[in-house]
């Protein structure tokens, strides 16, 4: 089996043989690239403005996931607390994605070359992908929702995943600046 950091080193090495080292590349010579290289300011400021988007996506997710969980929020029904939380996750994550995508083209060899970037992205797909499934049954079930005092278990099992996919994605996010490429 082999170690994590065996798994980023083949990641790594797979990055360098297909065409996003060229590709980061052709970006960092764009002028909006070079533009953020230049001014100094701009990658903290794009970097803050992603922790406080992730503050409130994670937190507004939570509230939503422990309400199924059944653990805090009782004073709300289910299907209150979905719509008065969820538009700020789906905001917040909107703006993840715009100072994501800043910050990829402020230092594209930086985070294309990275194993742990396209790891993060690959959950942040799945999370995406989870909210929608979520949102549709939100949707279809919003009668049951209104009083339902938390979710059934398979709700409830989904609600687990998806915090534990949160979390996974802030370590990966994290871990950017520390993975071997
Ligand atoms: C669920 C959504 C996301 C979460 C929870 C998240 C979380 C994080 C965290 C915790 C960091 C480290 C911040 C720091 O220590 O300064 C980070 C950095 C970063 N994130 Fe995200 N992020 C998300 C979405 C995205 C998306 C969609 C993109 C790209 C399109 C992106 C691109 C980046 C980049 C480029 C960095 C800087 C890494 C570095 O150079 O050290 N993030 N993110």
């Amino acid at each position: 089996m082999p170690s994590f950091i065996e798994v980023l080193l083949y990641l790594g090495e797979w990055i360098r043989n297909s065409p996003v080292p060229e590709l980061s590349l052709w970006i960092g010579d764009q002028p909006l690239s070079l533009w953020m290289g230049a001014n100094f300011l701009a990658i903290p400021i794009l970097q803050s403005l992603h922790i406080l988007a992730i503050a409130a996506a994670f937190v507004s997710a939570l509230m939503i996931n422990l309400r199924i969980l059944g653990i805090g929020g009782e004073g709300q029904s289910l299907g209150r607390t979905v719509t008065r939380y969820l538009p700020w996750t789906w905001a917040a994550l909107g703006m993840l994605t715009i100072t994501g995508l800043g910050l990829v083209i402020a230092e594209p060899v930086r985070e294309m070359m990275n194993p742990m970037f396209w790891i993060k992205l690959a959950l942040v797909v799945g999370l995406i992908v989870l909210g929608i499934v979520f949102q549709i049954a939100a949707r279809r079930n919003e009668g049951s929702w209104a009083t339902a005092d938390g979710g059934a278990l398979p709700m409830r099992a989904g609600a687990a995943a998806i915090i534990v996919l949160w979390c996974g994605i802030i370590f990966a996010g994290r871990w950017i600046a520390y993975a071997p490429v």
